[in-house]
């Protein structure tokens, strides 16, 4: 095949190492706008994985970038006048001049044709010539935008404003150091990529940016403030840039996350950055274009593959990579971003919340990379959670916690599921058997289901309510079960299922409405959860009345049985969440329109629960922090400001959840997905939090935790299946100490000891 390569960057000149090397026979050129030796940025960090990669498509050329690289270990973050230093991340790092020298020399050897300065146009006739086109011409390529549409390039233009420097002096570990000005917060990513050569990013907000007056800097004024900045950390070493040929404020970038949903049109095909930018802060941009060249290559000349499933394979592959990145990038990137939320932590608790920010490292990593550390903070964590009375290296999950007077175990809550097992809204032997295990089986707080406050108020027949003298008899004796038994507490959450009540049993049909049977429903606005459900009626200033009574009535009752907590459910696209989200009020009375409008029901009813709770008893709300619904619904900022409304009122803790609050939401799930909103909530409003949604593993708990994404860790599902969650954590982690029925300490120990020795067999296995 005639092959042509636009750019001589990692992907072009990898791409044609990966082509010759399966298929000598093939023609390749590739084109590259600037002279040799001329590039931008200077150095770039691998993984070990990406260096066996290499080895494995060309050891020759893996050999002499890996004889080359610099090896660092150290993580030091400067933040409040304090250096925190962690060890054993194992970075490795390359010039990117150097890098490009070694691949352009192996490209010659094996044949390929290069040209320098040699600038493409996409409208050139002579591309028609080649059999493929490879658009490998970086981020901002000239190929893709051409043919856009055909691409569906996808642009994200990041807030923050970063140059990519160099500075002789040699920064013996990966240095984050931020730094207060008049003008804002400024800092800098700086690592060594040579024996006397290091990176050095300098990144900040564009207020900031705009403040110092870069925008109106030229290039060597810019460098000389920067220089001045950081002047603690360069001991008298000079920044350079090398890109010279950008004047003035045009180093300074935006950094644009790209993405495209087709990869090829005609016979062009796009790779590495040209297709997708990874954000600079995980550093993964070159390693995602030298494995697109490896997968591109392979795809190509394997036997009896067409082109067009050839590209079917290189795009899923790849695109699959890339998404997974683009998520820890974007974690990453927004972790930057939102600096303000993180900076009044301690710098342990920073340091340790900036090393966690993609979600890819987690606790149990980093005891892995540095012990010593890690227990550091462990023992922080406990000594904060305890005021000061404990020293125990311990993980974050098994800390206690205090909401008003009530002492919670452990940080490990029974998120609210409803059962649909109730007659008339009785719990019976079911709830009894089911709360009474969850209670013993470790976890700090047991919520109840939603317990609806009137029959109208039932999602289902099957649901638990709070409306009569059984009710109250009935979880008397389920609380009493709980305290006399296990050390946990146990919270009633009320709610009324406003528009979406009236319908079938959850395992016969989420949000179905019954066969016959159905009740008429209310709602904030007659806007119906979907075609086929009721149009409920519109709330009318009586029907407040009478529903906010039946909350406090509820709440009178919760004291009659014991409960230790109550929780107001305002999440779901329930009653109460359908004043809150505009996608469900269209209210134009004073309960309508402005967010402050669409509160005051919510907040009327918190305010008379509360005023009956006892004062020394905590209460909280459960959200929904976004409809999913971009700016039409709620966002993650108003989220902050429902918060804070609650809190104001006496809302001790903000349950964190999401959606479900209009039938064409599009989630992004994933791992822990909604726990970012908790970690805003938190940071932002400065409020407890509990944090839900497919948390799973108790090291997602510790990392959630110690990096201060939230107070409190809900699992519902994993609950389950599994009513000893919290006690099967506490033997895969070791820890005795937990809350334990006497009857069952045999079975936790011999627990603990099988798992033990099953991590001991997998890590033998491993070393073999
Ligand atoms: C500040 C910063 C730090 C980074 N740090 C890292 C890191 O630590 N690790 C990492 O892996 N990645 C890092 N990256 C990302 C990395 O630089 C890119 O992901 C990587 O260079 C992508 O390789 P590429 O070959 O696709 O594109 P590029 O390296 O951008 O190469 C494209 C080439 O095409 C040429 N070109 C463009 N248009 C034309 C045209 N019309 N005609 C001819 N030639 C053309 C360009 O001159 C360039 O040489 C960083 C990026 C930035 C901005
Ligand atoms: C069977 C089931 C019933 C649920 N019922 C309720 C409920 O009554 N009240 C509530 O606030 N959330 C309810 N939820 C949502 C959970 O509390 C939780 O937010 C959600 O399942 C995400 O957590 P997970 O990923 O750990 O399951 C329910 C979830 C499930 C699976």
């Amino acid at each position: 095949m005639k092959i042509g390569c636009i750019g001589a960057g990692p992907a072009g000149l990898y791409f044609a190492i990966s082509m010759k090397l399966r298929d000598p026979s093939h023609e390749i050129e590739i084109f590259e706008r600037n002279a040799p030796g001329v590039t931008f940025g200077w150095g770039v960090v691998f993984s070990d994985q990406t260096v066996e990669n290499l080895s494995a498509n060309d050891p020759k050329s893996a050999k002499i970038i890996a004889d080359e690289f610099a090896h660092w270990d150290d993580i030091d973050v400067h933040i409040h006048g304090e250096t925190i230093t962690s060890s054993g991340h194992g970075f490795i790092g390359i010039g990117r001049k150097r890098l490009l020298e070694i691949l352009q020399e192996r490209a010659r050897e094996l044949g390929v044709v290069l040209y320098f300065e040699a600038e493409c146009d996409p409208a050139d006739p002579k591309w028609r010539d080649y059999d493929l086109v490879i658009a490998s011409d970086g981020a901002n390529s000239r190929f893709r935008d051409a043919y856009a549409d055909a691409f569906g390039v996808d642009i994200d233009v990041r807030r923050n404003k970063f140059v990519w420097l160099g500075t002789s002096k040699v920064f013996d570990a990966f240095t984050f150091a931020f730094e207060k000005t008049e003008h804002g917060w400024i800092w800098a990513h700086a690592y060594r990529f040579a024996p006397d050569c290091s990176t050095f990013i300098v990144e900040c907000d564009e207020d900031t940016w705009l403040s110092f007056g870069f925008d109106r800097m030229d290039q060597a004024e810019a460098i000389a403030a920067c220089e001045h900045l950081f002047a603690k950390y360069l001991d008298g070493h000079k920044l350079m840039s090398n890109a010279a040929h950008l004047r003035g404020s045009a180093q300074w970038l935006n950094f644009r996350r790209i993405k495209c949903e087709r990869w090829s049109t005609g016979n062009v095909i796009l790779l590495g950055d040209a297709a997708h930018t990874a954000h600079f802060s995980i550093g993964s941009g070159t390693k995602l274009a030298l494995e697109d060249a490896i997968k591109l290559a392979e795809v190509l000349t394997r036997k009896g593959l067409s082109l067009e499933a050839a590209m079917d394979e290189y795009v899923a592959e790849r695109n699959l990579e890339v998404l997974k990145l683009q998520n820890s990038a974007r974690n990453s990137t927004e972790w930057f971003e939102t600096l303000d939320r993180y900076l009044h932590f301690e710098p342990l608790q920073f340091a340790y919340s900036l090393l966690t920010r993609s979600q890819r490292i987690s606790h149990e990593n980093l005891r892995l990379r540095d012990r010593q550390w890690l227990e550091g903070v462990e023992r922080w964590f406990w000594k904060r959670a305890t005021d000061g009375r404990s020293n125990k290296t311990a993980p974050p999950m098994f800390a206690p916690l205090k909401l008003r007077e009530m002492q919670v175990e452990n940080r490990i809550t029974v998120s609210p599921m409803a059962m649909y097992s109730a007659v008339d809204g009785t719990p019976n032997d079911f709830h009894f058997v089911h709360y009474g295990e969850r209670a013993m089986g470790g976890a700090g707080l047991v919520f109840t289901e939603m317990t609806c406050v009137s029959p109208e108020g039932r999602i289902s027949p099957g649901c638990t309510g709070m409306w009569k003298d059984e009710h109250v008899a009935a979880w008397k004796r389920i609380v009493e079960f709980v305290h006399a038994n296990s050390k946990a507490k146990i919270c009633l959450q009320l709610g009324h299922s406003g528009g979406k009540g009236s319908t079938k049993l959850g395992w016969e049909g989420n949000d179905v409405p019954l066969d016959d049977g159905n009740w008429p429903v209310m709602s904030a606005s007659n806007v119906p959860w979907s075609p086929a459900n009721q149009t409920p009626r519109p709330m009318t200033r009586a029907d407040m009345d009478e529903v906010r009574d039946q909350f406090v009535a509820a709440v009178r009752m919760g004291i009659e049985c014991g409960f230790d907590m109550v929780e107001l459910h305002a999440a779901h696209g329930y009653l109460l969440s359908s004043f809150l989200t505009p996608l469900q009020n269209r209210r134009t009375d004073e309960y309508g329109g402005s967010l402050e409008n669409r509160l005051r029901y919510p907040l009327e009813v918190f305010t008379a629960m509360r005023a009956v709770w006892p004062g020394d008893r905590p209460m909280s709300v459960r959200i929904s922090a976004t409809d999913w619904a971009g700016d039409n619904g709620i966002t993650p900022d108003d989220s902050v400001a429902i918060g804070e409304a609650f809190a104001q009122e006496g809302a001790d803790l903000i349950d964190v959840s999401a959606g479900q609050t209009w039938a064409d939401a599009q989630p992004t799930y994933g791992r822990m997905f909604q726990t970012p909103f908790s970690d805003k909530i938190r940071n932002e409003g400065r409020l407890a939090t509990m944090a839900v949604g497919n948390i799973y593993e108790p090291d997602h708990a510790n990392s959630i935790l110690a990096a201060g994404r939230a107070d409190l860790v809900a699992l519902a599902r994993p609950h389950l299946v599994d009513p000893f969650w919290t006690l099967r954590a506490a033997a895969q982690l070791d820890y005795r100490d937990v809350a334990c029925p006497p009857q069952y300490l045999n079975g936790l120990s011999q627990l603990a000891r099988n798992l033990k020795r099953e991590a001991e067999a997998n890590a033998a296995a491993l070393r073999v």
